[in-house]
Protein backbone atom coordinates (compact mmCIF):
# COMPACT_ATOMS: atom_id res chain seq x y z
CA UNK A 1 0.00 0.00 0.00
CA UNK A 2 1.45 3.40 -0.86
CA UNK A 3 1.10 6.39 1.39
CA UNK A 4 -2.35 7.52 0.26
CA UNK A 5 -3.88 4.17 1.30
CA UNK A 6 -1.93 4.22 4.63
CA UNK A 7 -3.49 7.81 4.97
CA UNK A 8 -6.80 6.62 3.95
CA UNK A 9 -6.71 3.85 6.63
CA UNK A 10 -6.16 6.29 9.55
CA UNK A 11 -8.82 9.24 7.85
CA UNK A 12 -6.20 11.08 6.57
CA UNK A 13 -6.29 12.95 3.55
CA UNK A 14 -3.43 13.71 1.23
CA UNK A 15 -0.98 16.41 1.55
CA UNK A 16 -1.51 19.56 -1.27
CA UNK A 17 1.97 20.60 -2.27
CA UNK A 18 1.36 24.75 -3.52
CA UNK A 19 4.21 26.09 -5.12
CA UNK A 20 6.40 28.87 -5.04
CA UNK A 21 9.47 31.68 -5.81
CA UNK A 22 12.99 29.97 -6.41
CA UNK A 23 14.76 33.89 -5.84
CA UNK A 24 18.36 34.24 -6.23
CA UNK A 25 21.34 32.44 -4.78
CA UNK A 26 21.91 34.80 -2.32
CA UNK A 27 18.35 35.07 -1.01
CA UNK A 28 18.09 30.97 -1.13
CA UNK A 29 21.14 30.99 1.05
CA UNK A 30 19.98 33.29 3.61
CA UNK A 31 16.32 31.52 3.69
CA UNK A 32 18.44 28.33 4.02
CA UNK A 33 20.06 29.93 7.05
CA UNK A 34 16.82 31.24 8.31
CA UNK A 35 14.81 28.23 8.60
CA UNK A 36 17.74 26.40 10.41
CA UNK A 37 17.82 29.35 12.60
CA UNK A 38 14.03 28.92 13.49
CA UNK A 39 14.86 25.54 14.35
CA UNK A 40 14.06 25.08 18.31
CA UNK A 41 17.53 24.29 19.69
CA UNK A 42 18.90 27.58 18.39
CA UNK A 43 15.86 29.77 18.60
CA UNK A 44 17.13 30.95 22.20
CA UNK A 45 20.33 31.68 21.35
CA UNK A 46 19.17 34.16 18.37
CA UNK A 47 19.85 38.34 19.33
CA UNK A 48 16.72 40.70 18.31
CA UNK A 49 18.31 41.87 15.37
CA UNK A 50 18.46 38.05 13.78
CA UNK A 51 14.67 37.87 14.54
CA UNK A 52 14.26 40.74 12.82
CA UNK A 53 15.79 39.94 9.97
CA UNK A 54 14.80 36.57 10.01
CA UNK A 55 10.99 37.62 9.77
CA UNK A 56 11.44 39.92 7.10
CA UNK A 57 12.91 37.59 5.02
CA UNK A 58 10.08 35.13 5.76
CA UNK A 59 7.70 38.32 4.65
CA UNK A 60 9.60 39.11 1.99
CA UNK A 61 9.66 34.88 0.83
CA UNK A 62 5.76 35.05 1.40
CA UNK A 63 5.03 38.06 -0.81
CA UNK A 64 7.45 36.38 -3.64
CA UNK A 65 5.67 32.96 -2.97
CA UNK A 66 2.18 34.73 -3.34
CA UNK A 67 3.45 36.67 -7.18
CA UNK A 68 4.98 33.04 -8.40
CA UNK A 69 1.42 31.74 -6.76
CA UNK A 70 -0.74 33.89 -9.69
CA UNK A 71 2.13 33.84 -12.43
CA UNK A 72 1.08 30.39 -13.96
CA UNK A 73 3.61 28.97 -16.34
CA UNK A 74 2.61 26.21 -19.34
CA UNK A 75 5.33 23.66 -18.52
CA UNK A 76 4.69 21.76 -21.77
CA UNK A 77 5.26 25.05 -23.45
CA UNK A 78 9.14 25.07 -21.78
CA UNK A 79 9.70 20.86 -21.75
CA UNK A 80 8.92 18.13 -23.62
CA UNK A 81 8.54 14.81 -21.83
CA UNK A 82 11.11 12.25 -23.03
CA UNK A 83 9.55 8.90 -20.75
CA UNK A 84 6.17 8.09 -20.20
CA UNK A 85 5.28 9.38 -16.46
CA UNK A 86 5.77 7.56 -13.04
CA UNK A 87 3.44 8.00 -11.00
CA UNK A 88 3.75 8.43 -7.29
CA UNK A 89 1.48 8.66 -4.43
CA UNK A 90 0.33 12.18 -5.03
CA UNK A 91 2.48 12.95 -8.56
CA UNK A 92 3.20 12.29 -11.91
CA UNK A 93 7.25 12.50 -12.40
CA UNK A 94 8.76 13.06 -16.15
CA UNK A 95 12.02 12.71 -17.62
CA UNK A 96 12.13 15.95 -19.64
CA UNK A 97 14.12 18.15 -21.77
CA UNK A 98 14.08 21.76 -21.69
CA UNK A 99 13.05 23.52 -24.64
CA UNK A 100 15.44 26.21 -24.61
CA UNK A 101 18.43 24.80 -23.42
CA UNK A 102 17.89 21.27 -24.24
CA UNK A 103 19.07 20.05 -20.33
CA UNK A 104 17.75 16.94 -19.57
CA UNK A 105 15.72 17.33 -15.77
CA UNK A 106 13.58 15.75 -13.77
CA UNK A 107 9.96 16.80 -13.54
CA UNK A 108 7.55 16.36 -10.50
CA UNK A 109 3.97 17.55 -10.98
CA UNK A 110 1.48 17.23 -8.21
CA UNK A 111 -2.03 16.25 -8.06
CA UNK A 112 -3.82 19.25 -6.60
CA UNK A 113 -6.77 17.10 -5.40
CA UNK A 114 -4.38 14.54 -3.68
CA UNK A 115 -2.21 17.12 -1.91
CA UNK A 116 -5.08 19.74 -0.99
CA UNK A 117 -6.15 17.63 2.84
CA UNK A 118 -3.03 17.59 4.59
CA UNK A 119 -1.19 20.75 3.12
CA UNK A 120 -4.48 22.64 4.40
CA UNK A 121 -3.29 21.77 8.06
CA UNK A 122 -0.71 24.51 7.37
CA UNK A 123 -2.86 26.88 6.59
CA UNK A 124 -1.75 30.31 7.60
CA UNK A 125 1.78 28.81 9.17
CA UNK A 126 3.40 29.81 5.81
CA UNK A 127 4.81 26.39 5.09
CA UNK A 128 6.78 26.52 2.42
CA UNK A 129 6.06 24.48 -0.42
CA UNK A 130 8.17 21.52 -1.89
CA UNK A 131 9.84 23.19 -4.33
CA UNK A 132 10.99 26.31 -2.30
CA UNK A 133 11.66 23.77 0.53
CA UNK A 134 14.20 21.43 -1.78
CA UNK A 135 15.87 24.79 -3.01
CA UNK A 136 16.99 25.24 0.45
CA UNK A 137 18.41 21.75 0.96
CA UNK A 138 21.68 21.63 -0.55
CA UNK A 139 24.20 18.76 -0.10
CA UNK A 140 26.18 16.14 -1.70
CA UNK A 141 23.47 13.86 -1.13
CA UNK A 142 20.62 15.83 -2.03
CA UNK A 143 18.59 15.93 -5.49
CA UNK A 144 19.51 19.75 -6.55
CA UNK A 145 15.99 21.70 -6.99
CA UNK A 146 16.21 23.95 -9.98
CA UNK A 147 13.23 25.53 -9.99
CA UNK A 148 9.67 25.68 -8.88
CA UNK A 149 6.33 26.93 -9.51
CA UNK A 150 2.11 26.55 -10.82
CA UNK A 151 1.15 24.86 -14.33
CA UNK A 152 -1.28 26.65 -16.05
CA UNK A 153 -4.27 24.15 -14.94
CA UNK A 154 -2.95 24.84 -11.04
CA UNK A 155 -0.79 22.09 -10.21
CA UNK A 156 2.33 22.97 -8.00
CA UNK A 157 5.37 21.48 -10.37
CA UNK A 158 9.18 21.52 -9.12
CA UNK A 159 12.09 20.72 -11.85
CA UNK A 160 15.20 18.55 -10.47
CA UNK A 161 18.17 17.33 -11.59
CA UNK A 162 17.65 14.04 -13.18
CA UNK A 163 18.92 11.21 -10.61
CA UNK A 164 20.23 8.46 -13.11
CA UNK A 165 20.23 5.09 -11.31
CA UNK A 166 17.81 2.92 -9.85
CA UNK A 167 15.75 3.31 -6.40
CA UNK A 168 17.36 2.16 -3.25
CA UNK A 169 13.99 0.40 -2.35
CA UNK A 170 14.31 -1.44 -6.14
CA UNK A 171 18.17 -2.77 -5.54
CA UNK A 172 17.42 -4.07 -1.63
CA UNK A 173 13.77 -5.65 -3.29
CA UNK A 174 16.30 -7.98 -5.44
CA UNK A 175 17.48 -9.45 -2.04
CA UNK A 176 21.32 -9.97 -3.51
CA UNK A 177 23.55 -8.91 -0.60
CA UNK A 178 25.57 -6.27 -0.66
CA UNK A 179 29.22 -6.43 0.68
CA UNK A 180 29.79 -5.05 4.07
CA UNK A 181 31.88 -2.32 2.35
CA UNK A 182 29.11 -1.00 0.13
CA UNK A 183 26.83 -1.28 2.99
CA UNK A 184 28.66 0.84 5.60
CA UNK A 185 29.21 3.57 2.70
CA UNK A 186 25.37 3.67 1.78
CA UNK A 187 24.37 3.70 5.52
CA UNK A 188 27.19 6.54 5.51
CA UNK A 189 25.16 8.79 2.43
CA UNK A 190 22.10 7.62 3.83
CA UNK A 191 22.78 9.54 7.00
CA UNK A 192 24.81 12.79 5.57
CA UNK A 193 21.99 13.32 3.07
CA UNK A 194 19.26 13.25 6.67
CA UNK A 195 22.30 15.84 8.12
CA UNK A 196 21.59 18.12 5.33
CA UNK A 197 18.07 17.94 5.70
CA UNK A 198 18.36 18.96 9.62
CA UNK A 199 20.67 21.31 8.77
CA UNK A 200 18.80 23.03 6.61
CA UNK A 201 15.76 22.95 9.38
CA UNK A 202 13.70 20.66 8.00
CA UNK A 203 12.22 17.47 9.13
CA UNK A 204 11.93 15.09 6.36
CA UNK A 205 9.38 12.68 7.49
CA UNK A 206 9.57 10.21 4.68
CA UNK A 207 12.95 8.48 5.18
CA UNK A 208 12.90 4.99 3.38
CA UNK A 209 14.69 3.43 0.50
CA UNK A 210 12.30 4.50 -1.81
CA UNK A 211 13.46 8.16 -1.37
CA UNK A 212 16.76 7.26 -2.33
CA UNK A 213 18.32 6.35 -5.60
CA UNK A 214 21.46 5.43 -6.27
CA UNK A 215 23.32 6.89 -8.98
CA UNK A 216 25.22 5.35 -11.25
CA UNK A 217 28.58 6.91 -10.23
CA UNK A 218 27.67 5.65 -6.64
CA UNK A 219 26.18 8.67 -5.18
CA UNK A 220 23.57 7.91 -3.12
CA UNK A 221 20.37 10.80 -3.40
CA UNK A 222 17.58 11.09 -1.26
CA UNK A 223 14.65 12.74 -3.53
CA UNK A 224 10.82 13.45 -2.18
CA UNK A 225 10.29 16.41 -0.18
CA UNK A 226 6.86 16.82 -0.17
CA UNK A 227 6.10 15.69 3.21
CA UNK A 228 9.03 17.56 4.62
CA UNK A 229 8.24 20.57 6.93
CA UNK A 230 10.08 23.07 8.85
CA UNK A 231 11.92 22.03 12.14
CA UNK A 232 9.42 23.76 14.18
CA UNK A 233 7.18 21.91 16.99
CA UNK A 234 3.69 23.59 15.54
CA UNK A 235 4.35 21.64 12.15
CA UNK A 236 5.02 18.39 14.22
CA UNK A 237 1.99 18.14 16.49
CA UNK A 238 0.09 14.98 17.19
CA UNK A 239 -1.81 14.11 14.35
CA UNK A 240 0.09 13.98 11.48
CA UNK A 241 0.40 10.50 11.39
CA UNK A 242 2.10 10.47 7.59
CA UNK A 243 5.00 8.53 6.48
CA UNK A 244 5.70 5.06 5.40
CA UNK A 245 4.71 2.39 7.98
CA UNK A 246 7.26 -0.03 7.73
CA UNK A 247 10.25 3.39 8.53
CA UNK A 248 7.55 4.84 11.03
CA UNK A 249 8.93 6.38 14.21
CA UNK A 250 6.51 4.99 17.69
CA UNK A 251 5.92 8.83 18.47
CA UNK A 252 4.48 9.59 14.85
CA UNK A 253 1.89 6.57 14.64
CA UNK A 254 0.96 6.85 18.72
CA UNK A 255 0.37 10.99 17.93
CA UNK A 256 3.06 12.21 20.13
CA UNK A 257 4.58 15.90 19.90
CA UNK A 258 7.59 14.85 17.77
CA UNK A 259 10.34 16.45 16.37
CA UNK A 260 13.50 15.40 14.08
CA UNK A 261 14.09 12.83 16.21
CA UNK A 262 11.11 10.92 13.97
CA UNK A 263 13.77 10.75 10.73
CA UNK A 264 16.27 9.06 13.37
CA UNK A 265 14.32 6.36 13.46
CA UNK A 266 13.37 6.14 9.71
CA UNK A 267 17.11 6.69 8.86
CA UNK A 268 17.70 3.27 11.39
CA UNK A 269 15.34 1.02 10.07
CA UNK A 270 16.28 2.01 6.18
CA UNK A 271 20.00 1.64 7.34
CA UNK A 272 19.54 -1.98 9.04
CA UNK A 273 17.51 -2.77 5.76
CA UNK A 274 20.80 -1.57 3.59
CA UNK A 275 22.73 -4.18 6.16
CA UNK A 276 20.85 -6.82 5.79
CA UNK A 277 17.95 -6.63 3.19
CA UNK A 278 15.68 -7.58 6.27
CA UNK A 279 13.16 -5.02 8.57
CA UNK A 280 13.71 -4.95 11.93
CA UNK A 281 9.99 -5.34 13.06
CA UNK A 282 7.75 -7.72 10.40
CA UNK A 283 7.17 -5.86 7.40
CA UNK A 284 3.19 -4.62 6.15
CA UNK A 285 1.18 -2.50 4.69
CA UNK A 286 -0.95 -1.37 7.11
CA UNK A 287 -0.94 1.34 10.19
CA UNK A 288 -1.05 -1.82 12.13
CA UNK A 289 2.67 -2.53 11.14
CA UNK A 290 3.98 0.86 12.46
CA UNK A 291 2.17 -0.32 16.02
CA UNK A 292 4.69 -2.73 16.78
CA UNK A 293 7.54 -0.45 16.73
CA UNK A 294 7.25 0.21 20.31
CA UNK A 295 4.89 -2.54 21.40
CA UNK A 296 7.36 -5.86 20.47
CA UNK A 297 10.98 -5.82 20.76
CA UNK A 298 13.07 -5.39 17.02
CA UNK A 299 14.91 -8.15 15.83
CA UNK A 300 18.67 -7.43 16.28
CA UNK A 301 20.37 -6.99 13.19
CA UNK A 302 23.18 -9.45 14.78
CA UNK A 303 20.93 -12.57 13.80
CA UNK A 304 20.69 -11.38 10.18
CA UNK A 305 24.50 -10.19 9.66
CA UNK A 306 26.66 -11.76 12.74
CA UNK A 307 29.99 -10.55 11.84
CA UNK A 308 28.64 -6.42 11.79
CA UNK A 309 31.18 -4.29 12.75
CA UNK A 310 29.83 -3.91 16.55
CA UNK A 311 29.89 -0.03 16.87
CA UNK A 312 27.43 -0.02 13.67
CA UNK A 313 25.14 -2.79 15.05
CA UNK A 314 24.38 -0.25 18.06
CA UNK A 315 24.48 2.83 16.59
CA UNK A 316 21.46 1.52 14.21
CA UNK A 317 19.63 -0.39 16.78
CA UNK A 318 20.01 2.74 19.14
CA UNK A 319 18.51 5.12 15.93
CA UNK A 320 15.22 2.13 16.18
CA UNK A 321 14.54 2.63 20.06
CA UNK A 322 11.17 3.45 20.75
CA UNK A 323 11.80 6.16 23.02
CA UNK A 324 13.37 9.28 21.06
CA UNK A 325 15.39 10.45 24.15
CA UNK A 326 17.31 6.90 23.31
CA UNK A 327 18.40 7.65 20.18
CA UNK A 328 21.09 9.54 18.46
CA UNK A 329 19.96 12.66 19.33
CA UNK A 330 21.27 14.13 16.01
CA UNK A 331 22.53 13.07 12.64
CA UNK A 332 26.05 14.49 13.46
CA UNK A 333 25.68 12.05 16.25
CA UNK A 334 24.82 8.84 14.56
CA UNK A 335 27.81 9.85 11.88
CA UNK A 336 30.16 10.03 14.20
CA UNK A 337 29.45 6.53 16.12
CA UNK A 338 29.93 5.79 12.30
CA UNK A 339 32.59 6.96 11.66
CA UNK A 340 34.87 4.82 13.16
CA UNK A 341 33.67 1.53 12.06
CA UNK A 342 35.93 -0.06 9.83
CA UNK A 343 35.64 -3.29 7.32
CA UNK A 344 38.38 -5.90 7.36
N1 LIG B 1 14.97 13.70 -9.49
C1 LIG B 1 14.57 12.49 -9.89
N2 LIG B 1 15.29 11.79 -10.80
C2 LIG B 1 14.88 10.57 -11.25
N3 LIG B 1 13.72 9.98 -10.87
C3 LIG B 1 12.95 10.62 -9.96
C4 LIG B 1 13.33 11.90 -9.42
N4 LIG B 1 12.35 12.31 -8.57
C5 LIG B 1 11.42 11.34 -8.57
N5 LIG B 1 11.76 10.32 -9.41
C6 LIG B 1 10.95 9.11 -9.71
O1 LIG B 1 9.56 9.43 -9.54
C7 LIG B 1 8.97 8.63 -8.51
C8 LIG B 1 7.99 9.47 -7.69
O2 LIG B 1 8.65 10.60 -7.15
P1 LIG B 1 8.37 11.13 -5.67
O3 LIG B 1 8.75 10.09 -4.70
O4 LIG B 1 9.06 12.44 -5.54
O5 LIG B 1 6.81 11.34 -5.73
P2 LIG B 1 5.61 11.01 -4.72
O6 LIG B 1 4.35 11.44 -5.36
O7 LIG B 1 5.93 11.60 -3.40
O8 LIG B 1 5.63 9.46 -4.68
P3 LIG B 1 5.79 8.38 -3.56
O9 LIG B 1 4.61 8.48 -2.69
O10 LIG B 1 5.87 7.11 -4.35
O11 LIG B 1 7.04 8.69 -2.79
C9 LIG B 1 10.16 8.11 -7.70
O12 LIG B 1 9.87 6.89 -7.11
C10 LIG B 1 11.25 7.98 -8.76
O13 LIG B 1 11.11 6.77 -9.46
MG1 LIG C 1 8.68 9.31 -2.93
Amino acid sequence: MGLAGFLALFGIGTEKKSAGPRGTAASRAAAAKSAAGQSPASHDSRSAADEKQARDLEKSRAKLRAVRGRNKIDIWKRYEPIRSSISGTMSSFYMAREKAGGAIVGLKVLDPKKCAPIEGRYKGLGKPPEGEIGAQILGPNIVKTIDWGITTEGAAFVVEEFLDGALLHALLSKKEPLTPSQRLDLVRQAAGALESVHRAGFVHRDICPRNYILCSDGRLVLFDFGLTVPDKPVFLQPGNRIGTPNYMAPEVVRRRQADKRLDIFSLGVTAYEICTLSLPWPRGTTGRTALQHDSSPPDDIRTFWPQIPPALATAIMACIEADPARRPASCEDFLTRVAKVTIE
